[in-house]
């Protein structure tokens, strides 16, 4: 090993943006949750749901999801390759244009900018910038993979390769568009062709972004943090090619009974079942590699964080391919069973993994210990708690919307109207709020620990590469 610096200034920078796009999300996450049971929230045309909706997904899913994905990336291949980045220069200059394009982003959204393609609402010119963004990461994980020090390849590389490419495929296809001035385009896609691509995109980048990069963090930072080697490599390499091979065929299952074609959403149903299985093969390695020792759950902080984290996970790859089935489909779809569904990946799994790979990072790179165990443990059990306030009552709620919904007269005529259903609603969206407060809480705890470590710490100027791979 040699003579060199890691660069984790570049990683620190990725790290706190992501924070911060990651509090704006959550805040607005709690504004659209009001105004789900309080009207009068929608202050102003800028303000209304449909548009902060939007700025809570995008803030979420590509400020908090992907700066994580590439600041924790950037930390991970460095110390998997033994060797700095290839292009360190570009790095920086990639968290600037990563900054400036998710302000573009939000601004745009607030401002009403949409191409109405979920989780796909950038218009053409962002749409731009966050290919050249994607193309800039490619280039420097790619180069700096195949000119690396170390042969053999750990599976956390292999998920980032994936996430990297599958990620890059997906937005430039489902993105294809004639634009049609600066702030607006057409889909080159129509009809039912139209929403075929754009859930076979919104569902794998889902995938792509809550999944794949996760797993990568997971398998890398698990180990690293409980002393204990991954239960089985094998494991980890069957479940890789196995949820690759099969995530790509499943988007359809977001539209069952429509005029897809029935064989589409069959196969769609066919391989969401087969995803229990690779997404196993996961949740099982990290259970084993636990096992020899459970105290750790006790004794070390993160492995909490990381094995809930993986829980959630396995609740959730239960949950999502059983949705998937018609008969599920057609009692769920459309009512807040979903949105519990996704905050149980999200909140659970993806904010969890995230937040216990930082609590990882931040001590290394700022060479000292956490701040204080107590509150990691403190926004551990209020993020638990609060998540499963939301989800638990976003599903009670979504079964009863489905169940008020199908319910007909003898004639044939709805039992309930329209606003009979709404107001039941009510308490359940309150609920929500709640459990998204006391999720606020915990995270504020995170970030008061995440600021207290690094004021305890010195400067991440870079790390010699001895005794912190
Ligand atoms: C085996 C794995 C999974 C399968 C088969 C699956 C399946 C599904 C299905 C069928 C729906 C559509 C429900 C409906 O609208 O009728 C859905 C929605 C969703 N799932 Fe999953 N799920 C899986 C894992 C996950 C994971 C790990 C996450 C991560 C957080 C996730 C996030 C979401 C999101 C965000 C939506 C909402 C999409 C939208 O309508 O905007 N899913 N999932
Ligand atoms: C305080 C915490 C949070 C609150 C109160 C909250 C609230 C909400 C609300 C009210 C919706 C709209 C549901 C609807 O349209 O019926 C929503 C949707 C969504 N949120 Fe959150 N959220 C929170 C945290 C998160 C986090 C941490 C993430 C991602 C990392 C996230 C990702 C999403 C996604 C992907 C959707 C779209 C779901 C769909 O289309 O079915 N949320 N959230």
């Amino acid at each position: 090993m040699g003579d060199y610096q890691y660069d984790n200034q570049t990683v620190n920078g990725f790290i706190l943006s992501s924070i911060f796009w990651g509090v704006i999300g959550i805040v607005i996450g709690l504004w659209i949750s009001i105004q789900m049971w309080a009207p009068s929230w929608n202050i102003a045309p800028f303000f209304t749901f449909g548009r902060l909706r939007v700025v809570h997904t995008n803030s979420l899913g590509f400020g908090l999801g992907i700066g994580a994905i590439f600041g924790v990336f950037y930390y991970i291949v460095m110390r998997l390759t033994k060797r700095p980045l290839l292009f360190p220069k570009l790095a920086r200059f990639h968290l600037y244009l990563f900054n400036a394009a998710i302000t573009l982003a939000v601004l745009s959204l607030f401002a009403g900018m949409n191409q109405s393609l979920e989780y796909a609402e950038l218009e053409w010119p962002l749409d731009i910038g966050v290919v050249i963004l994607w193309v800039i990461f490619a280039v420097n994980v790619f180069g700096t993979i195949i000119k690396r020090k170390e042969e053999q390849m750990y599976i956390s590389l292999w998920y980032i390769i994936a996430t990297v490419v599958a990620v890059a495929v997906l937005y430039i296809v489902n993105n294809l568009a004639v634009p049609a001035g600066l702030f607006k385009s057409y889909s080159l896609y129509a009809g039912i062709n139209s929403a075929n691509v754009q859930w076979w995109y919104g569902h794998n980048v889902v995938g792509f972004i809550f999944t794949t990069p996760l797993l990568a963090m997971f398998y890398y930072f698990l180990p690293k943090s409980t002393g204990l080697p991954i239960f089985s490599h094998r494991l980890s390499i069957i479940a890789f090619w196995s949820i690759v091979f099969g995530y790509l065929w499943t988007g359809a299952h977001h539209l069952v009974y429509t005029p897809v074609p029935d064989w589409i959403q069959t196969l769609a149903i066919a391989f969401s079942l087969f995803l229990i299985g690779p997404s196993w093969g996961s949740v099982v390695n990290g259970f084993y590699t636990v096992a020899p020792d459970w105290s750790k759950m006790r004794t070390n902080y993160l492995t909490k964080f990381f094995i809930f984290g993986i829980t959630f996970y396995g609740l959730q790859t239960v949950q999502g391919p059983t949705q998937a089935i018609r008969v599920v489909s057609q009692l769920i779809h459309f009512t807040d069973w979903v949105p519990g569904h996704v905050h149980m990946g999200t909140m659970g799994w993806v904010t969890m993994t995230v937040a216990a790979s930082v609590y990882y990072i931040i001590p290394k790179i700022y060479k000292t210990d956490i701040y204080s165990v107590k509150i990691a443990d403190t926004h551990f059990y209020l993020v638990l708690i609060g998540q499963l306030i939301f989800s638990v009552t976003m599903w009670i709620t979504g079964i009863q919307q489905g169940a008020l919904w199908k319910a007909v007269n003898a004639d044939g005529t709805l039992k309930y109207t329209f606003m009979e259903g709404l107001v039941k609603n009510y308490p359940f969206w309150q609920m929500r709020t709640v459990g998204g407060l006391i999720f606020t809480v915990g995270m504020l705890f995170f970030i008061y620990n995440i600021y207290m470590t690094m004021r305890r710490g010195t400067s991440p100027a870079g790390s010699r590469a001895e005794g912190v791979v």
